[in-house]
């Protein structure tokens, strides 16, 4: 970037006029950095992106960003960061104002934990692919999915940003009129195509996608080496190590997702993203969650607080380790299409039949999913589907004595049948899934006492 940030800072106020008034840096990528302003009407903090067009700024390029830039504002979906204005000054700087989301980037969460979850890689994969698949329906194709440009939100939603204006931008700016041989983009992020510049598509981002779930669950990505040559070398040619060689918890059906996504050949992943998210759910039923925990919830910070009083009274320990784990899953109606689309695709849902509940517990248990339609009570796991008529079910819990305090909940069904949904649930799980039962199943569910009848 040729100006300093000062001077960038100010050009951007000046551009932006008083509308706006541009606060504090954010952060600084390859070609762009980005400000936090606050905007005056509507009243918001909006985070800025500007370009910088260097000293030798090319007009036709940057008219190229803008349009670029406007194509991608005109999308709206719940996992996109929207845009709210695009613009140019004076060949100097180019912008984007879009919503600020107050969280810590995927890589800022990858460089605090290395790896996440089972849960939460696919839950994060599936939130992706769900915003790749629509972008790719309008004819965009991302092309920089990474770390960096996956941002979550406070409440923990995961957002897609810089959907296909880096190559724009950095054309814009003149970065990619560089030498020979120089790379642009991220090496350990790039398809075979992209790494060897052929012709890309939609498909490029699902093996893209692929690098990013790989290096979630595996703390790191599937090739690096010394120089970007080295790394896109392997992108085209080398085998990825399987996932479960670094990590055995990967569920060997979410394991085959991943391999599937990082085959060399575009022809042989998934063909589009809505067929990746659907594969991710299949995997793990849990992937349909909304939020992924960022920090703790408004609900489990209450109750830390609660607990961190109780502790203090000198009988909260057992609780408030309890406690400690990351919250369960408890998605209610409206469920999400994403979600109703991949629990029709399992045969969960027939037609006609609505989601109602979706919960699964935090922890071990956390691939199974417990959900409540209409007519049906569904238990959905890696493999198989259990799937009962709504009427002819009874929920009870019962503590399970061993390994601590933990409760058992279990469907009891015609002919003195049982169902043990989950074994192990925690006192959180319980306070999550116990009143969601009760307001839709009638006031006995949750009892203690085993099955018990509803009224
Ligand atoms: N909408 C946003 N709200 C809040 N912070 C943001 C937003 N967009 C970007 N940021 C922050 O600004 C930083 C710089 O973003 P930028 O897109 O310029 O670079 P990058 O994605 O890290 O790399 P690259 O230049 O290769 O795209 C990001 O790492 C992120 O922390
Ligand atoms: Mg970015």
């Amino acid at each position: 970037m040729s100006l300093d940030i000062s001077t960038l800072r100010q050009r951007l106020q000046q551009a932006l006029g008083d509308e706006f008034t541009v606060g504090d840096l954010l952060g600084e990528g390859g070609f762009a950095a980005v400000f936090r302003a606050r905007e005056h009407r509507p009243r918001r903090d909006v985070a800025v992106k500007v370009v910088d067009l260097g000293l030798t700024p090319s007009p036709s390029l940057a008219v190229r960003f803008v349009r670029e830039a406007r194509t991608v504002a005109r999308l709206e979906h719940p996992h996109i960061v929207p845009i709210y204005k695009v613009g140019g000054y004076q060949n100097e700087v180019l912008y984007i104002v879009m919503r600020c989301v107050d969280g810590p980037s995927l890589r800022q969460l990858l460089e605090k934990k290395r790896r996440l979850s089972v849960r939460k890689s696919a839950t994060i994969a599936r939130q992706v692919a769900d915003a790749l698949g629509y972008a790719h329906h309008y004819g965009v194709v991302h092309r920089d999915v990474k770390p960096d440009n996956i941002l979550l939100d406070a409440g923990g939603h995961v957002l897609v940003t810089d959907f296909g204006i880096a190559q724009a931008a950095q054309e814009a700016s003149g970065t990619q009129l560089t030498t020979e041989g120089m790379v642009v983009g991220t090496p350990q992020y790039m398809s075979p195509e992209q790494a060897t510049g052929d012709k890309l598509d939609a498909r490029s981002d699902i093996y893209s996608l692929g690098v990013l779930l790989y290096q979630m669950l595996a703390g790191e990505p599937p090739f690096d080496g010394d120089s970007a040559q080295a790394i896109l070398m392997k992108q085209a040619t080398a085998d990825p190590t399987p996932v479960r060689e670094h990590r055995s918890d990967v569920p060997a059906p979410l394991a085959t997702v991943v391999a599937r996504m990082l085959t060399k050949d575009p022809a042989e992943r998934y063909q589009t993203a809505e067929e990746a998210s659907a594969a991710l759910v299949e995997a793990v039923p849990a992937a349909t969650g909304e939020t992924v925990q960022v920090r703790g919830s408004f609900p489990s910070r209450l109750i830390k607080s609660l607990m961190g009083l109780v502790f203090l009274a000198g009988a909260g320990l057992v609780a408030f380790t309890l406690l400690g784990a990351p919250p369960p899953l408890s998605v209610n109606a409206p469920i999400p299409d994403s979600v109703a689309q991949a629990l029709r695709h399992r045969g969960v849902l027939a037609t006609g039949d609505v989601a109602q509940y979706v919960f699964a517990p935090a922890g071990a248990e956390d691939t199974t999913l417990l959900v409540v339609a209409r007519w049906t009570m569904a238990v959905v796991t890696p493999h198989r589907v259990r799937a009962y008529p709504r009427d002819a079910v009874q929920v009870g819990f019962s503590p399970a004595l061993r390994g601590g305090l933990r409760f058992r909940l279990v469907l009891g069904l015609p002919r003195g049948r049982q169902d043990t949904v989950f074994r192990r649930l925690s006192f959180r799980d319980l306070y999550a899934v116990v009143p969601r039962l009760q307001n839709l199943l009638g006031k006995d569910a949750g009892s203690s006492a085993g099955p018990v009848r509803r009224p």
